[in-house]
């Protein structure tokens, strides 16, 4: 760095052939750079020489990039894009000691989990000057908050959308947000957040920085669908809870609402089942890499305050294995089948096999077991995922207890017989998890379940109650599954796996979706298209890798899912710029999206 910054002063000093000025003269003491950031309509963000050569620029000239993102184009920084934003272009030094949250006109009910929210707020305002706000000002900041209801349920009804203005009155600055829900009033303080960058004036001195809120706002804004989700499979390789809460910071960063947290697999049990502790003595990687049902609240309870609901998924009846092969050992019979098979191709579609036994009542008891303590941690109304994907036939079919089984039921064994058998498990299991929530004296809800063959449109609705099922369609783009699901009147969710599978790439032929990719993607826009999530598969990625495949393509996701914009990638990228640096100050490491001179030069390397 020093190296370069000496040649560049000789190159300057030999190509200007101005021999009056000596090297030294040159060089001063301290580093000071040459260039500024200004906003340049239908442009963006344009790394400058200071003081700017072309003496005709008349607009503002912004320090830091960062800076100039947060008031440059229609939407600022602000991610995803709101509704419409009247945003000035000028902004006021804040200090988070000035900033004061108003909750007097939010009903009771919601104060204490707001309070929690306007923390978060401050506590993201401080990551921009990495916990140390230097520069006191001591404008007050008050932040007004009006919520019209005091419902704290989690639901696909749930009204998120949100009123924000900003106005600077010289002797304070006031901050309004009116929203119908609690959620959508945390939503409002995300992007308040957004509204606020940070400045750091002296390049001598690394701790100083003082941070700035634009001075004139005004946004209103909502989601198109109410579900926007990540998926993470915690079973191929354990992630620990701390990376989750990151994730879910992530999410409350980019409005994301539903964690679909795929727990367990064949490959490993790690969620703690206070009824049935096998679960995880036999099913655990290893003693460390458990959720204990204390940290499953907690994670419940930090993803509210993050507006995100959590729907745990217990996939079933195949993609389970490890943790239910004990039975014989207690004299419960076999509750899984094929289980660790080494001939794994003939009995699952991937190592190591697996299928719970249907043919086995006491399967069905353990069942009950779980989906008790599931109810039991889920915050209410309860959304839970029973999985229902890749029934393998050949494992049921090799395997005597359930050929003997479908025989006395007068199955036969064809696909039809195996599809019957297949039906009657999620019949039996959805009737255990209606009964375990009403007697916690919770209504009948949804469940999700993943497409498959059973799901086929022209099977489902012999089987499927439509008014029961929400159907995850994960099936590529090409297929016409998820609108013949829709035409049929099933809720959908969707999940191309050859678009929002953040694995693809990694594995086999499969081909990686980058972010421009991923945004570019369109849902249907209709009352029964939920809405879709991201899915990352843990195959090949556990917590040392994980944050940069998330991040920043599963904010594409969010986008798209929040703001459903017809405009294009393009657009988006110096948003999607400002998003990164937002998240690494949170302590969010994402990929990279272009060279630093592209960053730098909105819209030149298109
Ligand atoms: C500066 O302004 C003059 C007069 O308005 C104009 O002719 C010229 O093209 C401008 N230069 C640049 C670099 O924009
Ligand atoms: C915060 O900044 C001040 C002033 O520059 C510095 O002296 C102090 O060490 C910093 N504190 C932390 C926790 O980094
Ligand atoms: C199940 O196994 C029997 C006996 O091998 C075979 O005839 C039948 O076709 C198999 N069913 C399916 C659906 O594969």
């Amino acid at each position: 760095m020093v190296r370069q910054w000496i040649a560049l002063v000789v190159f300057v000093h030999l190509a200007s052939g101005n021999n009056d000025i000596s090297v030294k003269d040159l060089t001063p003491s301290v580093y000071e750079p040459s260039w500024t950031y200004k906003c340049v309509p239908d442009e963006g963000c344009q790394r400058s020489q200071s003081p700017e050569p072309t003496a005709n620029y008349t607009g503002t000239v912004y320090e830091s990039l960062d800076l100039c993102r947060t008031v440059c184009g229609r939407f600022g920084g602000i991610w995803p894009r709101p509704v419409t934003a009247a945003l000035s272009s000028q902004t006021v030094r804040i200090h988070p000691n000035y900033l004061r949250f108003d909750l007097i006109d939010a009903p009771v009910e919601t104060r204490e989990i707001l309070a929690k929210m306007t923390q978060v707020a401050t506590s993201n305002l401080m990551d921009e000057c990495n916990g140390n706000v230097t520069d006191i000002v001591e404008t007050p900041v008050i932040v007004f908050i009006t919520i019209k209801t005091p419902n704290l349920e989690q639901t696909w009804s749930t009204d998120e959308s949100y009123m924000l203005d900003v106005q600077n009155k010289e002797v304070n600055v006031a901050v309004h947000i009116v929203a119908e829900t609690v959620y959508g009033a945390r939503h409002a303080l995300e992007t308040f957040t957004q509204l606020v960058t940070a400045d750091k004036p002296d390049y001598t001195d690394q701790y100083r920085c003082g941070l700035r809120l634009i001075s004139g706002a005004k946004i209103r804004d909502k989601p198109v669908y109410p579900h926007r989700g990540f998926l993470l499979d915690t079973s191929r390789n354990f992630i620990p809870l701390e990376d989750i809460k990151r994730m879910l910071d992530g999410m409350a960063a980019t409005k994301m609402n539903v964690f679909h947290w795929h727990v367990t697999d064949t490959h490993s049990f790690p969620l703690e089942s206070v009824r049935v502790p096998q679960f995880t003595r036999y099913g655990a990687y290893s003693a460390y890499e458990i959720y204990t049902t204390e940290e499953v609240r907690e994670l419940i309870n930090y993803a509210r305050v993050r507006g995100i609901r959590v729907v745990i998924e217990i996939d079933s009846p195949a993609h389970a294995g490890n943790g239910w092969q004990w039975g014989k050992e207690y004299g419960f019979g076999d509750l899984a089948v094929c289980t660790n098979e080494k001939q794994w191709r003939s009995f699952c579609i991937q190592p190591p096999c697996g299928q719970l036994n249907p043919a086995n009542p006491n399967m069905y008891k353990v069942l009950r077991d779980l989906y008790k303590d599931i109810a039991e941690m889920l915050s209410q109304p309860a959304l839970f995922h029973m999985g229902g994907d890749e029934v393998f036939v050949e494992c049921w079919n090799s395997t005597q207890d359930i050929t003997t089984y479908m025989e006395s039921k007068g199955y036969e064994r064809n696909t039809e017989g195996f599809i019957k058998l297949w039906a009657e498990f999620h019949s039996t299991a959805l009737q255990i998890w209606d009964e375990e929530l009403t007697a916690m004296g919770q209504s009948e809800q949804p469940v999700m379940l993943w497409s498959s063959e059973l799901t086929q449109a022209h099977r489902i609705s012999k089987y499927l109650n439509k008014d029961r099922y929400v159907i995850e369609v994960w099936e590529p783009v090409s297929s016409p599954l998820l609108s013949q699901l829709l035409r049929l009147g099933f809720r959908t969710v969707s999940v191309p796996k050859d678009i929002w599978y953040l694995d693809h790439g990694f594995w086999g032929i499969t081909k990686y979706s980058n972010w421009r990719r991923m945004y570019s993607h369109v849902l249907p826009v209709e009352a029964n298209m939920l809405g879709g999530e991201v899915a990352m598969w843990s195959e090949y990625v556990d917590s040392q890798a994980l944050d940069t495949r998330v991040w920043p393509r599963a904010a594409a996701v969010a986008e798209r899912l929040w703001s459903n914009p017809s405009s294009s990638a393009n657009i988006a990228e110096p948003r999607l710029q400002r998003l990164r640096s937002r998240l690494a100050a949170r302590g969010i490491p994402s990929d990279v999206l272009s060279p630093g001179w592209c960053a730098q030069h909105d819209s030149r390397c298109l």
